[in-house]
C-alpha cells in the first residue's frame, strides 16, 4: 500500500485525509497528546483495518474522538452531570471518558464491551479533520502494537508506513503521553490510565477521585483488567528497559558505576553519562514533568538497539504519575530503588510557612529538620572552609577572619555577577552540608528556601513547594521580621513567583489556614512515591 504523507499546515491535505477516513479509509492524525490512528468510528469494517495495521489484540478497545461536546449524546447512552463537569473543565483536551455506549458505536470499536472512551482533542489539526470528516473518529495510539507511541510523525512513518492510507503530519506531540482515562460509571471516578489530567485535578473538580490499583502495580495473576490496555507489554523498545528510582543525585551514581549500551537521564546528568561512554537521550531538567512526558516516547525509541537501556525515572506524582506509568511497562516492571531513605525537600517564598511545615513533616514521619538558613549563618560566623573560599573571593569583607555579612550582602546585592560568585560558593558548600545530615540521620526534611538553585532538589525524593496567598505573607513578614511594609514588599519582589513553585514542586502545599487537612493528603501520598 502507498501511504500518503500530508501535511497539518496545508488545508488542502486535511481535507484529503478527511476524505479518506470518510470513505472507509485508515489516516494517521496529530492530537496534543500522541498521534492517533483514525478510522470512522461507525464503520466497523473500517475499524477492523486499525486492528490489523497496528496488530493489536482484538479485546483492545478503541478512544472515539469528537470535535464537539453535544456528539457525547450519540455515543452514550446517558451523559452524566460530572463528566459534562469534566467536559467543561478539561476538554477539549487529554481526558478521556469511559461511560455505557450506545448501540451506534459498532462491536468492532468496544470489543464487547458495553461502554465507549470518549475524548475531544485539543490539537487543532485533529478537531479540523474530526470536523470535515463528519463523524467521529475511532484512534488507537498509531503504533504498532507494543511499541513506544508516536509523537513524531516520523515515528509513525517508522511503525506504519505501507500499512495505512495516509499520515498527517501535525509536527511534535505537545503533551506526549497518552490521554488521562477515567472510568464514570461508578459514584467516584476512576482513574484507569494516567496523563495530563490528574486524579489530583479531577478531585479537585468533582470533589473525589481514585486511580485504579492496577495501574500502579500491573495486574496480579488471574485479575481482570477494567481497562484491557492494562494487561499488555506496552511502550517497549527492544532493548531491556531498567528503570532507577530515587533521588536524581542517586539514580545518576548508580547508573554510572554499571555501564549499559543507553541511558536516559535528566539534562544535569547527560555530560557525566557521555563521559562514561553511554549513548545519551535526556528529557529535561529533573523536575520538569512536562518535558520528561513530552520527550519520553521518542526517548525511548532513540536509546533502542545496545543490551541495555538505564533510566533516571521521574518521581511518581503529578504528571510524574503518567510518565512512570509507560516507564514501568516499556520496563515490564523491572525497577531499581536507587535511595534507601526519605529525603523531602520544602521550599516556597519567604513567609510562605516552610518552617512550619516541614516540622509538621518531620514530626510525622519522625525526620529531623534542616533548615538551611540557619545551617548557613552558622557556617558563616564560623572559620570553616567556608568562609576561607567567601574571604579569598570577597577580600573587602575580611573582618578579621571572619565574614562582615554587612559588607558582603552589599557587594553582592548591587552586582549580579558578584552575587553570582558568592552562591557559586556557598550553593555547594550547604548542599554538602545538608547531605551529610540527611544521610547521618537516615532522612531528613530539608527546608531550604534555595532548593533547586542549590541543586540541593537533586538528593531529595521528593519535593515540596509551598504557597500561600501573597496578602498573608506579607503580613506575617512584617510581623516576624519586624520590618516595614515596603521593606517586605521588596524582599517578596526580589523572590520568584509562585509558578515557579508550581512548575518545578513535586507537590505544592496550600499554606491558606487549612494546612493540616491538606497535609494529611500530601502524607499519604509522600509514603507512595
Ligand atoms: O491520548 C490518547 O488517548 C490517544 C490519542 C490518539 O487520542 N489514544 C490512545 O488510544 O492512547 P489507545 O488505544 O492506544 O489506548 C486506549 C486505552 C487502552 O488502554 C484501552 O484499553 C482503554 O484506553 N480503553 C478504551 N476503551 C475503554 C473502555 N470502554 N473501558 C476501559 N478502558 C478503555
Ligand atoms: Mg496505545
Amino acid at each position: 500500500m502507498n501511504t500518503l504523507l500530508l501535511s497539518g499546515t496545508n488545508d488542502k491535505d486535511i481535507q484529503t485525509a478527511a476524505q479518506v477516513l470518510a470513505s472507509g479509509g485508515l489516516c494517521a492524525i496529530p492530537t496534543e497528546t500522541v498521534y492517533g490512528l483514525a478510522a470512522d468510528a461507525y464503520n466497523g469494517q473500517a475499524v477492523k483495518k486499525i486492528f490489523e495495521a497496528k496488530g493489536r489484540p482484538q479485546d483492545n478497545p478503541l478512544i472515539v474522538h469528537i470535535s464537539d461536546i453535544s456528539a457525547l449524546y450519540d455515543l452514550w447512552d446517558y451523559v452524566p452531570e460530572q463528566a459534562l463537569r469534566l467536559a467543561q473543565e478539561f476538554w477539549p483536551g487529554p481526558l478521556t471518558m469511559v461511560m455505557k455506549k450506545t448501540d451506534k458505536i459498532p462491536h468492532e470499536v468496544s470489543c464487547g464491551l458495553d461502554t465507549v472512551g470518549v475524548r475531544f482533542p485539543e490539537h487543532p489539526v485533529a478537531r479540523r479533520v474530526i470536523e470535515l470528516a463528519g463523524v467521529p473518529l475511532a484512534a488507537p495510539s498509531a503504533n504498532l502494537s507494543g511499541k513506544p507511541s508516536p509523537t513524531l510523525a516520523s515515528h509513525v512513518v517508522e511503525d506504519m508506513q505501507g500499512r495505512i492510507d495516509a499520515i498527517l503530519d501535525g509536527g511534535a506531540c505537545q503533551v506526549g503521553v497518552e490521554s488521562t482515562v477515567v472510568d464514570m460509571t461508578g459514584d467516584v471516578p476512576r482513574v484507569l490510565r494516567p496523563g495530563a489530567v490528574t486524579e489530583e485535578m479531577i478531585a479537585e473538580v468533582l470533589g473525589d477521585a481514585c486511580t485504579d490499583p492496577a495501574v500502579e502495580g500491573g495486574l496480579k495473576e488471574g485479575e481482570a483488567a477494567r481497562s484491557p490496555g492494562m494487561k499488555y507489554r506496552h511502550y517497549a523498545p527492544d532493548s531491556p528497559v531498567t528503570l532507577l528510582c530515587g533521588a536524581p543525585d542517586d539514580t545518576a551514581k548508580t547508573a554510572i558505576a554499571q555501564p549499559a549500551a543507553s541511558v536516559i537521564c535528566f539534562d544535569e546528568y547527560a555530560a557525566d553519562f557521555e563521559v562514561a561512554g553511554f549513548r545519551v537521550v535526556n528529557i529535561g531538567s529533573s523536575w520538569d514533568h512536562a518535558m520528561h512526558a513530552r520527550r519520553i516516547f521518542d526517548a525511548l525509541r532513540l536509546s533502542d538497539g545496545g543490551d541495555k537501556i538505564y533510566v533516571q525515572c521521574p518521581r511518581r506524582v503529578g504528571m510524574g504519575a503518567a510518565t512512570v506509568n509507560r516507564l514501568m511497562r516499556a520496563a515490564s516492571f523491572d525497577a531499581v530503588r536507587c535511595t534507601s531513605y526519605p529525603i523531602i525537600g520544602v521550599t516556597g517564598r519567604s513567609g510562605s510557612g516552610k518552617s512550619y511545615l516541614s516540622a509538621c513533616i518531620g514530626e510525622r514521619l519522625n525526620l529531623p529538620v534542616f533548615d538551611s538558613d540557619m545551617e548557613y549563618k552558622k557556617m558563616l560566623d564560623s572559620n570553616g572552609e567556608m568562609t576561607r573560599a567567601i574571604l579569598a573571593a570577597f577580600p573587602e569583607a575580611d573582618a578579621g577572619g571572619k565574614v562582615d555579612r554587612r559588607v558582603l550582602g552589599g557587594i553582592v546585592f548591587r552586582d549580579k555577577s558578584k552575587k553570582a560568585l558568592l552562591e557559586s560558593i556557598t550553593h555547594p558548600q550547604v548542599a554538602a552540608a545538608a547531605r551529610e545530615f540527611a544521610y547521618a540521620n537516615g532522612g531528613a526534611v530539608l527546608d531550604v528556601p534555595l532548593l533547586f538553585e542549590s541543586g540541593i532538589d537533586r538528593m531529595c525524593t521528593v519535593t515540596l513547594g509551598v504557597v500561600a496567598p501573597e496578602k498573608l505573607i506579607h503580613e506575617r513578614i512584617c510581623t516576624r521580621d519586624c520590618i516595614s511594609a515596603d521593606a517586605a514588599a521588596l524582599r517578596l519582589s526580589a523572590q520568584p513567583d509562585i509558578k515557579y513553585y508550581f512548575d518545578r514542586c513535586d507537590m505544592i502545599v496550600k499554606n491558606n489556614g487549612d494546612s493540616q487537612a491538606s497535609l494529611d493528603k500530601i502524607l499519604s501520598k509522600l509514603t507512595k512515591i
